[in-house]
């Protein structure tokens, strides 16, 4: 299958910033083959980095969107405006919605089926806290994410992350045998939504993905892919990630 590596710049970079990061990335990514390549930068940047990817293998991506068409949202940012820019796909769920946008799974549910009716890639974004992993609750909680959250939501265009809430930002990353569990975990729960079918979602792991931990991640049977954070700021360090070293997949 092919995999799936995408940045999320989060709140960083200006549009300038994003001109000078493409402008080194992409030329360094122009050879990677079987991946593809996207990258999420703030709403401001969206539209100049969409002129800068075309007729590129590196495809762009929003962080969030709302849920309504248009209207009176203040703030708020639709599937349209996004596709506009030149977005193939959009992060909902993210932990960082959850915790400080107080986003619930029946937002993110409204959200994604809003994205997939525009045709946006969803990549839809599960994992547990620290506290949720300690008192062994991590199953249950990836559990209760995917039902609600993609309840009522097709398997065509779907790409979940798996991003432990611990291993965020923290230089933790967790092991690829804590992973490969969620991972095999999370494809048996959308074996039990989309049959067959769920053999070709890609699931990413996400929290701390850097160049030196990219290749031990990716051996792993079920990671098809990565979301990455901090590491994917720097053109060099990301190129790095994208080129990861293909390995058999462990079983
Ligand atoms: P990180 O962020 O790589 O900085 O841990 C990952 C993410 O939140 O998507």
């Amino acid at each position: 299958m092919k995999s799936f590596i995408a940045a999320n710049w989060k709140m960083n970079k200006t549009v300038t910033e994003t001109r000078e990061f493409l402008s080194a990335f992409i030329p360094a990514v122009r050879d990677a083959v079987d991946v593809d390549i996207v990258v999420a930068p703030p709403f401001t940047a969206l539209a100049s980095a969409g002129e800068l990817i075309r007729d590129t293998n590196v495809q762009l991506a929003a962080q969030d969107m709302f849920w309504e068409e248009k209207g009176a949202f203040t703030g708020e940012i639709s599937s349209a405006m996004l596709l506009e820019a030149g977005c193939r796909h959009v992060i909902i769920g993210h932990s960082e919605r959850r915790q400080y946008f107080l986003e619930d799974d029946a937002v993110i549910n409204k959200k994604l089926k809003a994205a997939g009716k525009a045709g946006l890639g969803l990549i839809f974004c599960v994992g547990e806290t620290l506290g949720e992993r300690e008192a062994n609750r991590t199953f249950d909680v990836i559990r209760r994410e995917i039902e609600f959250g993609l309840e009522g939501i097709g398997a065509g265009n779907l790409v979940v992350a798996y991003e432990p809430v611990w291993a965020i930002g923290t230089g933790k990353t967790a092991t690829p045998e804590q992973a490969q569990e969620v991972h095999a975990f999370i494809r048996e729960t959308l074996r039990k939504l989309y049959g067959n079918s769920a053999d070709s979602i890609r699931i990413l792991y996400g929290g701390s993905v850097t160049p030196e931990s990219i290749d031990r991640l990716m051996a792993c049977r079920d990671v098809n892919g990565g979301l990455v954070g901090g590491a994917s700021l720097n053109p060099e360090s990301f190129s790095k990630i994208v080129c990861f070293k293909k390995a058999i997949k462990e079983t």
